[in-house]
């Protein structure tokens, strides 16, 4: 047990029975990740700067939330193969949003009351300051909401409700939802209020709104939004400025709305909509910094299997709206911690065909770029491996993905490549592309290149960039 399992008099009940069989499957799982460990650290194409477990799959980000002193990540997480599978909840914690330290998992699925997996869900601070979290619990019948509770102060263990489930399928009135799954919690008005995923049998995608006084009793309240794609996983509802932001995961590229929200009318009026990012990046989570800035993480898929690990998140993005209601991401400024050296690249003309920036070699590295197209038809770097980011005057192409660019001549480009996730903003952070690619070796060169003409390099700058976790963990 735990300690300070016993301590939690005037909380929820939890369910101390299962204590020592919980020990017994956590045990199981972290001797699982220990062995495997240095396999998946030592892989090359692995990426140093990204969030990710120690070995193994991961998928969406879970719970992020700052309590503590600290900000904690959890993730979907297998601690017995580089595959989707026995889903549980890895944990880490930060300072900075930047460096992270790993801490024991947090949710494991508890096979002696028929639980297979704990899927994807979000974190609360409850009025007696201990953490709890929600998530769908999968199994052999239908899906259900559970809660766990922090067992000491530190958030370093949990207990499951003894009352579990929070919310069962038969609590919709009548309504009948498939795919149930993915809770996420918000405060408004000293309400607790809780979205999940899923659609309504027959119907498209949508989110389901419950409220909470006390986050242990959930009432059914409505479907403020259906969509236009089946199904609907891993909702977001946030506030930014004066409008509402709806972020959800429809099974391909994940989707915001920025509009309105009548939590009384249980009705979310959507008045802009977008692609988050059109790259490898997925179910993203996210969380309200002490400053009060919203950030989110995606998860980066499309890894080739094999290696001993496979998943990361996406660097941690500050969200803001733009005048017409349009989600800007820009890197977190925390990230500047992990530079190292300034890498000056100075200004130059680029003939037609490749130039190499022999100033700049990595394989973990920050580069900001700004490019005029002047004559040519399009410009850009490449990356050794062959990953190519082209400028054309009215789009932007990253390892083979093109998103629409506002028209200029110019573009700046903030791009980091780690191994082998590429991640590049553009437009002031109305464009943001992940890609997995082909890892460049560490003492690469990066080379811009100009097509149909010649353009030119107009100022840049770069720097190596640090580990976020110790090394070999
Ligand atoms: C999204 C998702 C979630 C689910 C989790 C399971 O990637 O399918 O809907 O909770 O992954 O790992």
């Amino acid at each position: 047990m735990i300690p300070g399992a016993l301590s939690l008099a005037g909380g929820p009940a939890l369910a101390g029975t299962a204590d020592s069989e919980r020990d017994r499957l956590l045990a199981k799982a972290e001797a699982s990740v220990a062995a495997a460990t240095s396999r998946a650290t030592e892989d090359p194409t692995r990426p140093i700067f990204h969030f990710l477990p120690p070995a193994y799959w991961m998928n969406d980000p879970n719970g992020p939330i700052f309590f503590g002193g600290y900000y904690h990540m959890f993730y979907q997480f297998n601690p017995y193969g580089d595959d989707w599978g026995n889903m549980h909840w890895g944990h880490a914690r930060s300072k900075d949003l930047a460096h992270w330290e790993r801490l024991p998992i947090a949710l494991w699925p508890s096979k002696e009351k028929g639980e297979e997996h704990c899927f994807s869900g979000s974190a609360a601070i409850d009025s007696d300051g201990r953490l709890r979290l929600f998530y769908t619990s999968i199994g052999a019948r239908a899906p259900e909401q559970w809660m766990a509770v922090s067992t000491d102060a530190d958030a370093l263990g949990f207990e499951k409700f003894a009352a579990n489930p929070v919310l069962k399928l038969s609590d919709h009135q009548g309504a009948e939802i498939d795919e149930w799954r993915d809770p996420f919690i918000f405060r408004e008005n000293n309400v607790w209020y809780l979205v999940a995923g899923g659609h309504q049998k027959g119907r498209k995608g949508c989110i389901e709104l419950y409220s909470s006084a006390d986050l242990t009793t959930w009432k059914y309240l409505g479907i403020p939004i259906e969509g236009k794609e089946a199904n609907w996983e891993c909702p977001n509802l946030f506030r930014l400025g004066d409008r509402w932001v709806l972020v959800y995961s429809p099974h391909g590229p994940v989707r915001f709305m920025s509009g309105k929200l009548d939590l009384a009318a249980v009705k979310f009026t959507p008045e802009r909509e977008g692609t988050v990012d059109p790259g490898h990046y997925y179910a993203p989570n996210g969380l309200e910094t002490k400053d009060g800035r919203r950030i989110m993480w995606g998860w980066v898929n499309g890894f080739k299997p094999g290696r001993g690990w496979n998943g990361c998140l996406t660097l941690p993005r500050v969200l803001s709206l733009g005048g017409a209601g349009e989600l800007i991401q820009l890197p977190a400024p925390e990230l500047a911690s992990l530079r190292g050296e300034r890498i000056a690249i100075a200004p130059r003309p680029l003939a037609e065909g490749k130039t190499a920036l022999a100033e700049l070699k990595g394989n973990a590295i920050e580069l900001e770029l700004s490019i005029n197209l002047e004559t040519a038809a399009s410009a850009g770097i490449e990356l050794e491996g062959g990953a190519r980011i082209a400028f054309d005057g009215r789009s932007l192409e990253v390892a083979g993905v093109k998103v629409d660019t506002p028209p200029s001549k110019a573009i700046s480009l903030h791009v980091f490549i780690d191994r082998s996730v590429l991640e590049v903003y553009a437009a002031s952070g109305a464009v943001c592309v992940t890609r997995v690619i082909a890892a460049p070796k560490p003492d690469s060169p990066v080379r811009a290149f100009a097509a149909g003409g010649s353009a030119r390099i107009s100022s840049g700058a770069a720097w190596p960039i640090a580990p976020i976790f110790e090394p070999g963990r």
